[in-house]
């Protein structure tokens, strides 16, 4: 056996090096560098099929396994499939390991047996938390440990249809004499929990920490190795979480879980669209209504606007749920096209209820919003409005308009705007649909337009 040589790993991309460096040469980040040892040699999953087969006979889809928790499964794509791999991520204190209590407690009561793992609470501290919020049953098993072969041990014992490790940069492979947390750690770990996971079928729960650029702590090669991929997410001060399938080898990665953190424990979002509305007996200026499609699901959300004088040689433009440079672009949009005068403001904008939204079907809202405080003048009361608004000022039709419409007018909205080129069938809807080519044209219908500047 030849002396163990050193080798250099970048915690952030997994690129190696012989030597140490300042800085990574394959991701850029400084001191991300760490001495790792050599891999234990020989020790690699192989596959069973080893032989070409005819796709057609094979099995197929495995049973899923319920969790019990509806958002969860949908998330999931329908359920836990077993011997699955899954990471949970999420910044610390999100609710990671009370949602996977929860998932614990919802599969023991199915019948399910179920282990968590956890190398960061303590036996009394987690027993605690599952007694004060009703998580405890005969079936669910609780092991803190944070030693590899222990934590394998004890699942070969137990024989658990689903095993929850909390988390992933705890677990310590003690063959390696690096620290947990580290590249290769993490990898060997991901691995073996992988074999076990196709050993024994059952599925396995990972949680990892997400840093603050947002990346999984460590190397995004866990991603990679996993099955699926969820995210938790939320701001710290609002009590709204959102569950995000960002990869998922069974299903589908559009789809959403919404929770509220309660004293209680995570509870289920059931009407999603009447949680985020702000009701109120009369409208205000600078609100707007829109609808998005979060997954397959529409949601009715409400975009604040506020329009101050600006003492500033170049005005603010701060958002809060939305994309910063959709703002700005939807503000000098407005500007130019909507004749609404703002470079002399400071322009606001939020989402109530705490949601980060992406989509561009929110342009429209955006702009209204922002026209609407300027003006100083509310919208029509009880109207959404759903479009994509282009650089030109032109209003764009947005997919699934049916869908998005049938949510507003079961809560009671009355009125749509949307780009005359939406090809929706409205029809059957009891709406009064007013289409719109242009941000102006829209502006002007809502009664918000300047022709003064
Ligand atoms: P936790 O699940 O420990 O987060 P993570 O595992 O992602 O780090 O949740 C931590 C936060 O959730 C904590 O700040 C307190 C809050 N919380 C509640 O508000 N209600 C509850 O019933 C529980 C269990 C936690
Ligand atoms: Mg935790």
């Amino acid at each position: 056996m030849g002396a163990e040589r050193a080798f250099y790993v970048c915690t952030e991309c997994g690129e190696s090096s012989a030597q140490w460096l300042g800085r990574c040469p394959a991701c850029g980040n400084f001191g991300t560098m760490s001495r790792e040892s050599r891999e234990p040699p020989g020790r690699r999953t192989t596959l069973a099929v080893s032989r070409p087969l005819r796709m057609v006979e094979l099995g197929g889809e495995a049973p899923r396994l319920q969790v019990g928790i509806p958002e969860l499964d949908r998330v999931l794509g329908g359920g836990v499939v077993p011997g699955s791999l899954v990471l949970l991520g999420g910044e610390p204190g999100i609710g990671k390991s009370t949602l996977l209590l929860q998932a614990a407690y919802a599969l023991s009561e199915g019948g399910a047996k179920v282990l968590m793992v956890s190398g960061e609470e303590s036996a009394a501290q987690i027993a605690s938390r599952a007694r004060r919020i009703g998580c405890l049953h005969p079936d669910l098993y609780l092991l803190c440990e944070t030693d590899l072969e222990r934590v394998e041990e004890a699942a070969r014992e137990l024989e658990p249809r689903v095993m929850i490790v909390d988390s992933l940069q705890t677990v310590r492979c003690p063959e390696m004499d690096s620290a947990p947390g580290g590249v290769n750690q993490m990898r060997e770990c991901v691995l073996r929990f992988q074999g076990l996971a196709k050993d024994s079928g059952s599925a396995v729960f990972l949680v990892g920490h997400v840093t603050k650029e947002g990346l999984l702590a460590g190397p995004r090669l866990v991603e990679h190795m996993v099955d699926c991929v969820l995210y938790f997410e939320g701001e710290r001060f609002d009590s709204l979480r959102v569950l995000r399938a960002v990869k998922n080898r069974f299903g589908s990665v559009s789809e959403v879980g919404i929770f509220e953190m309660t004293d209680g424990g995570l509870r289920e979002v059931e009407d999603p669209s009447r949680h985020f509305l702000d009701r109120r007996p009369q409208p205000v200026s600078g609100t707007a209504t829109a609808v998005v499609m979060e997954g397959r699901r529409p949601l009715v959300v409400e975009v604040q606007a506020l329009v101050v004088p600006s003492r500033l040689p170049a005005p603010k433009r701060v958002s809060t749920g939305i994309d910063h440079r959709r703002l700005a672009i939807d503000v000098a949009v407005l500007e130019r096209k909507g004749r609404i005068k703002l470079d002399d403001r400071d322009v606001y904008v939020g989402i109530s209820g705490g949601l980060h939204i992406l989509e561009p079907a929110l342009d429209l809202a955006v702009c209204a919003a922002v026209a609407s405080s300027r003006r100083d003048r509310a919208l029509p009361p009880g109207t959404v409005l759903v479009g994509e608004v282009s650089l030109t000022g032109e209003v764009r039709p947005v997919s699934r308009m049916e869908e998005r419409l049938r949510e507003a007018s079961r809560l009671g909205f009355s009125t749509a705007v949307l780009s005359a080129r939406s090809r929706a069938r409205t029809s059957r809807l009891d709406m009064d649909i007013l289409e719109v080519d242009d941000v102006k044209g829209a502006l002007a219908r809502l009664g918000i337009y300047a022709a003064d500047r």
